[in-house]
C-alpha cells in the first residue's frame, strides 16, 4: 500500500510546512503534489509514482524538519465512519498494513476543532484495540519497526498512518510536554527547556560553574534553565532581569548591545533570544561558534509574516558561508512554544 507523507504543523504554518514538503521532494527527484488547508495544522503531500516514493515518506524523521511536528505515512483517509462502529473500518485498514505495531496512538490536529475530537479518541481506544486484535493486528510489540498512528480530522474522518520507529517524533501529535525548571520569571523559559529537550534529549550536562553568555536576557526565563542547569550566567540586556535570578549568586548583569558583547574566555554555552533580524542573529551565533566564543548555542528566530521558508533557508546559508568548509551540526525547529518564530541549535563537531 503506496503511502501518503502526512505531516502535523502549528496551526497558521501549512504554507511553509508544504514548501518544505515540496523542497525536500523536489532534493530527492520526487514529485507529487500538496493539501494544506490553512489553519488546519495539517499537510499532505502525495507522490505521483506513490510505490517509487514510498521509501522516502517512510524514511522522514521530523526532527530534520522546521516545520512538521510529526511525519507519518497515511495509508488512506478513511472518510463517514459509522458513528456505531469507527473501530471496525480503521482495523480492516491497519490489517491490510500487514505488520505488528509497537503502539496505537490516537491523536488529531493542533488546532480548535482537533482538541475537541479528544472526547472521541479516548472511549474509541479500548474497541479499538479489540476490533485491532480480531482484525489479527499485533500492538504492543516492542520489537515491532512502527508505530499505528490513527488521526481523526473529523469525527467520521481518520487517517490510518504509520510512523517509523527512532524516526517518529515520541510524542502524540509530535508535542512535547515540557516543564520548565524552577521559578522561572517568564514563560519563555519553556522554549529553551523544550529546545534541550528537543535538540539535545535534555537538559546539558555541563561541568556545575560552566559559564554561559544570555544576549537579549531580560527579564530571565532562559537564563533560569542554565542556571537551573548548574552554569553562572552573563545575561546581556538593557532591561531588567528579575530580581530573583540575581539573588541566585549565579547571574551576571551586563547592560550592553548583544551584537557587540563578547565574553574574556570560551564559554560552554551562547544562547540568544533578541528581537532582531533573523539573518543578523544567525551571522551572530555562527560567528561565536566560528571564533570559539562558545562550544554551542541555542538562538531563536523571529520570522517576518511573509517569506518564513525563505528567511530560515536565507540564515541556513549565513551560516554555511560563515562556518565555511567547518564541519558543524545544525538544526532549525518550529518548537511547540515557538510562534512566529523558530529555534536553531548549532556547534561544531
Ligand atoms: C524576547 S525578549 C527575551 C526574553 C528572554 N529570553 C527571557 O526568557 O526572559 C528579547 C530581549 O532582547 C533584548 N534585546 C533586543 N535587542 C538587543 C540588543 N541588541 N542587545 C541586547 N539585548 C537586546 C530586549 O531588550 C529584550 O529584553
Amino acid at each position: 500500500m503506496a503511502p501518503v507523507l502526512l505531516a502535523f504543523c502549528r496551526a497558521g504554518f501549512e504554507a511553509e510546512c508544504a514548501q518544505e514538503a515540496a523542497a525536500r521532494a523536489a532534493a530527492v527527484g520526487i514529485r507529487g503534489h500538496i493539501r494544506a488547508k490553512p489553519e488546519s495544522a495539517l499537510v499532505t503531500f502525495h507522490p505521483d509514482a506513490p510505490g517509487e516514493a514510498s521509501g522516502w515518506v517512510e524514511g522522514q524523521a521530523p526532527s530534520d524538519w522546521v516545520f512538521a511536528r510529526q511525519l507519518l505515512a497515511s495509508a488512506g483517509l478513511l472518510k463517514d465512519l459509522p458513528p456505531g462502529d469507527r473501530a471496525g473500518p480503521i482495523a480492516e485498514l491497519a490489517a491490510a498494513l500487514e505488520r505488528p505495531f509497537r503502539q496505537l496512538v490516537l491523536e488529531s490536529p493542533d488546532t480548535n476543532e482537533g482538541r475537541g475530537l479528544s472526547s472521541l479518541l479516548r472511549p474509541l481506544r479500548t474497541p479499538l484495540l479489540r476490533a485491532l486484535a480480531d482484525a489479527g493486528v499485533s500492538v504492543g510489540i516492542a520489537a515491532a519497526t512502527d508505530d499505528l498512528h490513527v488521526c481523526f480530522v473529523g469525527t467520521g474522518a481518520c487517517h490510518v498512518a504509520t510512523g517509523r520507529s527512532g524516526l517518529v517524533a515520541p510524542w502524540p501529535m509530535g508535542i512535547p510536554r515540557v516543564r520548565a525548571r524552577g521559578r522561572p520569571p517568564s514563560r519563555s523559559a519553556h522554549k529553551l527547556a523544550e529546545a534541550f529537550l528537543v535538540f539535545l534529549g535534555g537538559s546539558p550536562h555541563v561541568e556545575p560553574g560552566s559559564l554561559a553568555v544570555d544576549l537579549g536576557a531580560a527579564p530571565g526565563g532562559w537564563a533560569s534553565q542554565l542556571v537551573a542547569a548548574g552554569m553562572h550566567v552573563i545575561a546581556v540586556d538593557n532591561g531588567p532581569l528579575a530580581p530573583s535570578l540575581l539573588e541566585t549568586g549565579q547571574v551576571t548583569h551586563r547592560r550592553e548591545d548583544g551584537f557587540r558583547y563578547r565574553p574574556a574566555g570560551p564559554v560552554e554555552w551562547m544562547v540568544c533570544d533578541m528581537v532582531e533580524s533573523p539573518s543578523r542573529v544567525a551571522r551572530l551565533a555562527a560567528e561565536w561558534v566560528r571564533d570559539g566564543a562558545c562550544r554551542q548555542t541555542i538562538f531563536n528566530l523571529k520570522l517576518p509574516m511573509k517569506r518564513r521558508w525563505d528567511e530560515v533557508q536565507r540564515a541556513r546559508q549565513i551560516v554555511a558561508e560563515v562556518l565555511e568548509g567547518r564541519r558543524h551540526a545544525l538544526k532549525v525547529k518550529q518548537l511547540y512554544h515557538d510562534r512566529e518564530e523558530v529555534t536553531a541549535w548549532l556547534a561544531l563537531q
